[in-house]
């Protein structure tokens, strides 16, 4: 038995007011259609169909690395029409119909839904809503039994009445939609074919429809809005933030963290306010971030000190390092146990030994330093001549003076000293000192020029 996921995803979203496509938008840097994909991937042999659109190609293309089968539906005819055009490669078994805009739905209440369904038995998932309006309602016969859906512009005032609402999430079998849909008509309100009218077909062949309640309504919540898409926003980073905190990191205030990514955290782990964490992060066991710090796709060792506005992408930190406040780490640095980086420090692709200092100023790029390093303030590593990239080997324990220049391809040996404000051009041998500057100059009794 295979099960078919269709994923209704055609619809323009006029009220995003964007060019992007309304499924594209990102939930937690992600669009929300991959929310919705990722939580079909539940059913591990499950075939995924998307139904495209609105900006079909750009959805394609968004989708180009899932394992997907596309639907075009180039004219939005309505939510029965929509599935209608997955059909040809949706099989006789289990068929669930999710939507691109309604991305925080989870697996658990997924296959619930779909366990439900036999060729007796329809799943269909409602919602108890305080305020019902714009939603499809359920109407139930005298045994309480589902008769039909009927859609709020066409529902009578006293179906307008009914709380119990289509949160359009049902599943069946391929077999009964290839049935039901052809049958369908759009002498609605509307001038739409309903999906939701395979309720009433259902109920006529004595087929059930058992309904199902998600545990919480934010689950079935679709976005029409940006003001929507930024509420859902909020509650999926309390979801994250909230499984952080069970798992050992202490939030200075949940409502200022946002995980777009994978966060991964040890014992002890402490996140002041205003932090983003992008990507697969990982940060082990006592690590601390300081406040507005932007972490990407980096993995942060026990024990390290990240200190405020620390921006960090691309980075493997040993441990028991310190890094900022105002430091950028960019993709392939990486730091040994016990290094230290500060204030104004920008690293890129360089290997810093252990115990190892850049504390202020510096630029240290297409470099590798090795243990007990000191960089003085103002240092920078000249790795670029215009046209290639050029590398800096440094040794152990080397002393760089301040506000010097590396001019790369260039190594220093170790235990050299380099002299403050030097231009180094050549290798520097082992235990050597380097002084590469002008000699200071000095003329005694030297009379300023006065204004004639
Ligand atoms: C639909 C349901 C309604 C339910 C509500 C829940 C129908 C007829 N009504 O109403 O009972 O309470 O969802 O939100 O199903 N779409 C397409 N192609 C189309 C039409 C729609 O892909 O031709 C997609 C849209 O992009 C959207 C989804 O289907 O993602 C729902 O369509 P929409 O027009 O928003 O349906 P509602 O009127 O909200
Ligand atoms: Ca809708």
């Amino acid at each position: 038995m295979t099960t078919d996921v269709v994923i209704l995803a055609a619809g323009q979203g006029s009220r995003m007011r964007s060019q992007l496509p309304k499924v594209l938008h990102p939930l937690a840097g992600k669009p929300m259609v991959r929310h919705v994909i990722d939580a079909a991937k539940c059913f591990t042999d499950a075939r995924l169909h998307v139904v495209i659109g609105h900006g079909a190609e750009l959805v394609r293309e968004a989708l180009a690395d899932e394992d997907v089968t596309f639907a075009v539906q180039s004219e939005q005819k309505g939510t029965g029409h929509a599935v209608a055009q997955a059909l040809d490669n949706v099989g006789e078994d289990k068929v669930l119909i999710l939507y691109g805009d309604v991305p925080l739905i989870k697996p658990g209440t997924l296959t619930a839904l779909l366990e439900q369904v036999d060729e007796h038995h329809l799943g269909l998932l409602t919602v108890t809503m305080a305020q019902p309006k714009g939603y499809g309602r359920i109407v139930r016969d005298a045994e309480g039994r589902v008769s039909a859906i009927v859609e709020e512009k066409d529902a009578t005032e006293e179906q307008r009445l009914i709380k119990e609402c289509n949160t359009g999430i049902l599943a069946t079998t391929g077999a009964q939609l290839k049935r039901w849909l052809p049958a369908l008509s759009s002498n609605n309100a509307q001038g739409e074919y309903y999906l939701t009218d395979i309720i009433a077909m259902a109920a006529t062949e004595g087929i059930l429809v058992a309904t199902a309640e998600p545990a919480t309504s934010t689950e079935v919540q679709g976005v029409n809005d940006r003001v929507q898409l930024s509420a859902l926003e909020r509650v999926y980073q309390s979801w994250q933030v909230e499984a952080l905190m069970r798992e050992g990191a202490s939030i200075a205030d949940p409502k200022r963290v946002d995980v777009r990514g994978h966060l991964e955290v040890g014992r002890d782990v402490l996140i002041d306010v205003g932090c983003i964490f992008e990507g697969d992060v990982t940060l082990e066991d006592g690590v601390s971030v300081g406040p507005y710090s932007v972490i990407r796709n980096s993995r942060i060792g026990a024990g390290t000190v990240i200190e405020a506005y620390s921006l960090i992408d691309g980075a493997e930190i040993e441990g028991e390092s310190t890094v900022g406040p105002y430091a950028r780490l960019r993709p392939g640095t990486s730091l040994a146990r016990g290094a230290r980086i500060g204030n104004f420090v920008e690293t890129k692709n360089a290997r810093i030994g252990a115990g190892s200092k850049i504390n202020h100023l510096s630029y240290v790029g297409d470099a590798s330093l090795g243990q007990g390093v000191n960089v003085g303030a103002g240092t920078i590593t000249c790795n670029y001549d215009g046209v290639n990239k050029h590398h800096t080997e440094i040794g152990d324990n080397v002393f760089v003076g301040s506000n010097s220049a590396l001019v790369a391809p260039v190594s220093v040996g170790n235990g050299a000293t380099i002299a403050a404000g030097s231009t180094i051009t050549d290798r520097v041998e082992d235990n050597s000192l380097a002084i590469a500057r002008g000699r200071q100059v000095q003329k005694s009794d030297w009379v300023r020029p006065s204004k004639r």
